[in-house]
């Protein structure tokens, strides 16, 4: 069984829905910690007590200092993947390069389109026609690292940022479950800065289809995964 370690900082909608994969045996895994830099994030609510790790980071004197706690108490419950899922705050260098490899982050656009914060704003401030979100391997520069797979949706013209987050929501807590799914299968790997699945690179990140399947875009198969 996979040991699935989760980082959030709010509200936990995208851990509840591994929770949920789990209880229905989609998810063959167990979440066996969940740490967050804000003690008073709903996340830390969606399991038991004796699962629950949090400081507040900003009785830290440095980033560092935060993330070296944090690592520590990760590690401890000897995680196979650590996933953020809405865990704002930027991972230092220490912290990812001791967990590379097994990090994922659930980002809420197309990356490499708007990396950072904001960025249903500004995929309308842009007029874009497609947003989404994307699940990747977190690497040392912010959402940079490579993607996994993608879901996207469409903009509507009388969107505004909270619909549209709505929207990208919805398709986050699938497209998550799907990426675990295969990780925990053992058939998703990253190598400097490629993945791998089921030990071939992958070239192009693989989408979320609307009944909730990964396909490889561009095959002309359509290979679902
Ligand atoms: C999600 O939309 C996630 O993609 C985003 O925060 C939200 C958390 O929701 N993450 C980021 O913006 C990371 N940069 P949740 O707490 O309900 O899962």
């Amino acid at each position: 069984m996979q040991r699935i370690a989760v980082l959030a900082s709010g509200r936990g909608s995208n851990l509840q829905a591994i929770i949920d994969a789990i209880s229905t045996g989609e998810l063959p895994a167990e979440v066996v910690g969940v740490f967050s830099d804000k003690p008073s994030a709903a996340a830390l609510q969606r399991v038991a007590p004796g699962l629950r790790w949090s400081a507040d980071a900003r009785a830290f004197p440095t980033r560092d200092a935060f993330d070296a706690d944090l690592a520590d108490a990760v590690a401890a419950c000897q995680p196979d993947w650590v996933v953020c899922a809405g865990y704002m705050r930027i991972l230092g260098d220490a912290f990812v390069s001791r967990f590379r490899g097994r990090l994922l982050n659930i980002h809420p656009s197309l990356l490499p389109s708007y990396p950072g914060l904001r960025t249903h704003a500004r995929a309308l401030a842009d007029s874009k026609r497609e947003h989404g979100a994307s699940v990747h391997f977190v690497i040392p520069e912010l959402d940079a690292g490579a993607v996994v797979a993608q879901a996207v949706v469409p903009v509507h013209a009388d969107d505004n940022a909270e619909a549209l987050a709505a929207r990208v929501l919805a398709v986050e807590h699938p497209l998550l479950v799907a990426v675990l799914r295969l990780a925990a299968a053992g058939r998703l790997a990253e190598h400097g800065t490629t993945i791998t699945l089921d030990g071939h690179p992958l070239f192009t990140a693989l989408r979320l289809d609307s009944a909730g399947v990964l396909h490889v875009p561009d095959d002309p198969e359509s290979v679902s995964v």
